[in-house]
């Protein structure tokens, strides 16, 4: 079996041999970034080295990342889909592009030093070409001239051609071969993707394609191990496709994938990532976690004085539901520990919200397996032993992991059975009168689905902390679906809902740029203009983190600020919104910027032209201009009312405020 731990060391191996240095894996939580709540890519924290800042560690760089992608929560339970994952990256700024991208990742993966994969098990993908950007015809040769020295076919899928049986490269549209950016701006490009072909077996016998299935195709077939995107291009808020001056590579390997792959597993949750988790959730379910389980059996063991276990099995029955959900659990489990330990709280917005609803979810699979109440506490523990070699923060943070899921635990557990009996009243009242036989009652809930009125989901949300996703879920169960649409509406009439609890909110991690956010991050500029009034002018700024509820801000300045001048600063601020500044953006090259006399946080991170956003006007006076890639707000009118909530150290010579708008 080949473990985690080997595939890790290979491959930052193989790319330290080829010139690359190891950086570490950045938080979950991405910082400067408003419009992204998780990191969901390696990628995604070297934004600013990708756009042309310099990474002190060089142009070649290699790590594992861990990352959050909530977008596939629906497909959590199938052979290949987390919440988190791990990502093995290797990057390229401006260094090395397609030619040596291709050739290395080949070489990875078929060589016998390394991973020694079949190459006639290999298929990839790459861009087939649109209006934005041309036909990838440079990868294609790159990866002929690969498989060929290997004698493995090297065609090109071609749908003209009758026969494609021995296609092995896949030209695919954007949907498919592009990748970026992370956010709603940024670098992207074509990418090229590498599929294992498990071949035909019973398993694909239902692919909706046929003999035409290729990679692609979601029959579970061929799956993608690895994605190396070419950011050749910086999209903008107009939506264009500007070329970088610096040509990029980004690859991404999945861990979990990879390994499955390599071991010959059917799926992921059988790595020794995963497979711990599932037998401790095992252990808890049958043996009331006396007992020990081993390969889907119960094992009742006997504990001598000396401390040697024997073990006993008998079978464990488990249906597929069970098996699902024990899946659910240890995949929504492992993220929420991450998550915990990277300072995400549960709550009721943003990523608060995203960790409560995973949590919830478990808790609900949990019940639905019968386990008993407190559950949660040893598969946490699990979780963190698996992973607390490679990612210390969560040894460190085991307490407040603990705490916080029992917290979230017991406060979900009694609401959740209260709900649930209330959702069966509701079947049974509203839907069935209440007055028919079982087999009537069977009958209608397999006629069309029945929709639920708003009020019994607004009901469960707000009474019984049902997240919405749960309530579609046990709607779904009991034959009925739910109107997204009506409860959105619904919600958004009762302002004590936060706007994340509101049903469009839920798909995908990605967070689009709420008000909130907005509102906030036009703030952060009255906020350096006024404290470089306040402070003086070797105030700048040092990072900053929005959430919807609060602005974060880091500047320099080596004092802690008096009374008066916390107030001053608080002033200045207020009294640019009460003069209902315009906001205005114009786009410049950076030359042009620095004349003008525009702040610019991290400057060397921008491409030729860029945006700078100036608050107020020649009428108004100018208050504030800084390069910033947006959004903001159009008037400071919408901003309400200031107000620093704290300020303290961050680091030598760094301060930080935290900021809210009431
Ligand atoms: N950013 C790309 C991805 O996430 C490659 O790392 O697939």
């Amino acid at each position: 079996m080949i473990l985690s731990k080997e595939l890790r060391k290979k491959y930052i191996e193989f790319f330290k041999e080829k010139g690359h240095q190891e950086i570490p894996s950045a938080s979950l939580v991405p910082e400067n970034d408003p419009t992204v709540l998780f990191t969901t890519a390696g990628m995604h924290p070297l934004v600013p080295y990708l756009l042309g800042e310099l990474h002190p560690e060089g142009k070649r760089l290699v790590n594992v990342q861990k990352c959050v992608r909530t977008g596939d929560i629906d497909d959590v339970g199938d052979s290949t889909h987390n919440t988190f994952f791990e990502m093995l990256g290797n990057w390229s700024l401006g260094d090395y592009f397609k030619k040596d991208s291709i050739h290395w990742s080949f070489e990875f993966l078929t060589n016998q030093k390394w991973l020694g994969i079949n190459p006639e098990k290999i298929k990839v993908t790459v861009f087939k070409g649109d209006d934005d950007a041309p036909k990838d015809e440079e990868s294609i040769q790159i990866w002929q001239e690969c498989f060929s020295k290997l004698g493995a076919s090297s065609e090109v899928f071609d749908k003209e051609k009758k026969n494609n049986k021995a296609a092995r490269i896949f030209p695919l549209p954007k949907e498919d071969n592009w990748w970026g950016p992370a956010g709603q701006t940024g670098p992207c490009g074509p990418d090229t993707e590498i599929f294992i072909d498990l071949g035909k077996s019973v398993n694909f016998a239902n692919c909706p394609n046929g003999d035409d299935c290729k990679p692609g195709c979601h029959c579970g077939r061929y799956i993608e191990i690895w994605n190396n995107v070419f950011m050749q291009y910086n999209k903008t808020s107009t939506g264009k496709y500007i070329p970088l001056v610096q040509k990029n590579v980004d690859t991404g390997m999945g861990m979990e994938r990879t390994l499955a792959i390599l071991n010959d597993f059917d799926n992921i949750y059988e790595t020794d990532l995963l497979a711990p988790i599932i037998a401790k959730i095992k252990t808890l379910l049958c043996c009331h976690g006396e007992d020990e389980v081993q390969n889907n059996s119960v094992a009742t063991h006997n504990e001598s004085d000396d401390g040697i276990v024997t073990l006993r099995s008998a079978p464990l029955t488990m249906t597929v539901q069970d098996v699902k959900s024990t899946k659910i659990i240890s995949d929504h489990i492992r993220t929420s520990v991450f998550m915990i330990a990277d300072s995400v709280l549960p709550s009721n917005l943003d990523r608060g919200y995203i960790l409560r609803r995973l949590l919830r979810r478990a808790i609900r699979h949990g019940n639905l397996l019968k386990l008993s109440n407190g559950f949660l506490s040893p598969v946490v523990e699990t979780v963190i032993d698996i992973y607390k070699e490679f990612y210390p923060e969560l040894e460190k943070n085991k307490d407040k992991i603990l705490d916080e899921i029992r917290k979230e635990e017991e406060k979900f557990e009694k609401a959740l059975e209260r709900g649930l009996k209330e959702f069966d009243r509701y079947v049974q009242t509203v839907i069935l009168d209440g007055k028919i036989t079982l087999e009537e009652k069977e009958m209608k809930l397999h006629q069309a689905p029945k929709e639920m009125s708003s009020e019994a989901v607004f009901k469960l949300i707000t009474t019984f902390g049902f997240p919405i996703e749960l309530i579609i879920e046990e709607a779904k169960a009991r034959g009925l679906i739910v109107n997204l649409d009506m409860v959105d509406s619904m919600i958004q009439k009762h302002q004590e809902l936060s706007r994340t609890a509101s049903a469009g909110k839920f798909k995908g991690g990605l967070a689009d740029c709420s008000e909130e956010t907005t509102r906030l991050h036009t703030t952060a500029h009255l906020l350096l203009e006024s404290l470089r009034r306040v402070l003086g002018e070797h105030v700048f700024q040092k990072g900053s983190n929005i959430t919807a509820e609060r602005l974060r801000f880091d500047f320099s300045h080596p004092n802690k600020l008096t009374d008066v001048q916390r107030q001053k600063v608080e002033d200045l601020v207020n009294e640019q919104i009460k003069r209902n500044l315009p906001v205005q953006m114009e786009e410049m090259s950076l030359e042009e910027a620095k004349e003008n006399g525009a702040m610019g946080v991290f400057e060397s991170k921008y491409g030729e032209k860029v945006k700078v956003y100036t608050i107020g006007n020649k009428d108004t006076g100018i208050f504030s201009k800084e390069i910033c890639g947006g959004p903001h707000i159009k008037n400071t009118s919408e901003l309400g009312k200031f107000k620093i909530k704290k300020e303290e150290s961050s680091s030598s010579g760094i301060r930080r405020i935290k900021a809210i708008l009431g």
